[in-house]
């Protein structure tokens, strides 16, 4: 399983170095083909040792240039990362990123040779016209997106899940999983609500691969027990 942390805009420099000192304490013990990700907000990055991957929030698709408050590919270089999320439904709300940015962002950091944590998902109002108009708007949010890429991991997460406490039910999860899985063929994790509670429950799920969690993930402890379930 994949287990991957957004901390969004939550952590600094100082705590998250002492959150990578305790997830690495508690996973340490454990021996597991388990994958971990971290992706810390853009100031915390740096060169951290453990058992895990450190990736970044977002980047520009640029090496550097003039881009005011961007980070681009030189930061990253600097701390080794080679990891990124791309599409996450924040970014394309309300950063306003739309299909054609993503897709060229996608691109660039393809071509870069990153692993990239790609995200979509449905709105309520798309999810309450039923399976067909969400599958519709999902495969919609692959336009321009090589879903051939070798290093390319998709996460759904539906919208109306995410920092709601209010998960999509098992049922839901495994039907929009099952009908992704006919296009991509890449490992597939579910996000939006994800807990130390509901993660055995999720984890079994035919073709979920892993989740990708938010608010849970953000206690050191409360991730870690979430990884060993
Ligand atoms: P929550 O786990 O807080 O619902 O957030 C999910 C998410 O958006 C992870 O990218």
């Amino acid at each position: 399983m994949i287990f991957a942390a957004n901390f969004k805009t939550n952590h600094t420099r100082a705590t998250t170095k002492h959150y990578i000192e305790v997830l690495t304490q508690k996973l340490h013990a454990e021996k597991s083909d388990d994958r971990v990700y971290i992706f810390p907000p853009a100031t915390a990055l740096d060169r951290f040792e453990g058992a895990f991957t450190l990736g970044v929030q977002n980047a520009y698709p640029a090496v550097n240039g003039a881009y005011t408050g961007e980070i681009g590919l030189e930061q990253l270089e600097e701390f080794g990362i080679n990891t990124i999320l791309i599409g996450h439904s924040e970014r394309r709300q309300i950063l306003g990123e739309s299909q054609e940015s993503v897709a060229q962002k996608f691109a660039f950091f393809q071509e870069k040779g990153f692993e990239i944590l790609y995200c979509i998902g449905e709105p309520l109002e798309i999810r309450e016209r039923g399976d067909e108009a969400v599958m519709r708007h999902l495969l919609s949010q692959f336009e321009g997106i090589d879903v051939g890429y070798e290093k390319l991991i998709v996460a759904y997460e539906p919208i109306w899940a995410i920092g709601t406490g209010r998960s999509a039910t098992v049922k839901e999860i495994a039907s929009t999983h099952e009908a992704l899985r006919q296009t991509i063929k890449k490992p597939l994790l579910y996000g939006g609500s994800v807990n130390a509670e509901n993660i055995k429950e999720i984890s079994k799920i035919a073709f979920v691969d892993g989740v990708l969690v938010g608010s849970a993930s953000l206690d050191a402890e409360r991730f870690a027990s979430l990884v060993l379930r």
